[in-house]
């Protein structure tokens, strides 16, 4: 992980967190301003990271999980004058690295354009419209990333002993060979596969 991550401490970043969500969260569609206190409790069930640059706090991410594994983002921001520079792409990449292909889920007010555009290039397809989600007029866009985690390989040991060719030649793979209209055309003899 790149060295200007850092995890948050909520004993000592309460108000570091609470200092970034106030410069980051000003618009009309946003969530008013929480206390420190109302911070820490909204983070509290919650992975945050901060982002540095020359030591300053810039930008941070921070996400929950669900009892079946499910990963919910719950907050991605970067202070304005550090916007539109990359530093949002490093945020997603960082969660994304961190959470290892799991399936996530976010949601997002549907004005918020320039984050939508950043989920969508990390991978988010829209699956839903809620509206009053937090309540009247805080409508979201329910978005979701598929996980990308490979299916576990069982180790060679633990795999059932393969049978050796003959014992192999089951009647469906006799089938396939000769009857199968698409090997012919496409000439399988002719690629050594006989
Ligand atoms: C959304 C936010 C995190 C993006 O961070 P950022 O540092 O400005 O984004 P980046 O410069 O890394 O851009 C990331 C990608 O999104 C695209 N993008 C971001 N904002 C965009 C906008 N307003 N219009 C078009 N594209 C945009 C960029 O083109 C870029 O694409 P690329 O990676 O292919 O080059 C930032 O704008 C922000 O903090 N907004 C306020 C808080 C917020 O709304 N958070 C999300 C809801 S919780």
């Amino acid at each position: 992980m790149a060295p200007n991550f850092r995890a948050a401490n909520l004993d000592k970043d309460g108000s570091l967190l609470n200092d970034l969500d106030n410069k980051i969260f000003t618009r009309d569609f946003d969530i008013p301003s929480m206390s420190v206190q109302e911070e820490v409790e909204y983070l509290k069930d919650c992975q945050t990271f901060i982002y540095f640059e020359d030591n300053n706090p810039v930008g941070f991410y921070c996400y929950s999980q669900d009892n079946d594994g499910l990963v919910i983002l719950k907050g991605v921001g970067v202070i304005p004058g550090h916007q539109n520079k990359g530093v949002g792409r490093k945020l997603m990449d960082n969660f994304l690295s961190r959470i290892e292909g799991k399936k996530s889920s976010l949601v997002v007010h549907p004005k918020n354009s320039g984050a939508i555009i950043l989920y969508l290039k990390c991978g988010y397809k829209i699956n839903g419209w809620k509206e009053n989600y937090y309540g009247d007029d805080q409508p979201r866009l329910l978005l979701e990333r598929p996980g990308t985690l490979k299916p576990v390989r069982t180790p060679r040991s633990e795999r059932p002993r393969q049978l050796s060719n003959s014992q192999s030649e089951t009647p469906h793979r006799k089938i396939l060979k000769t009857t199968n209209p698409h090997h012919k055309t496409v000439g399988l003899s002719g690629t050594g596969v006989k």
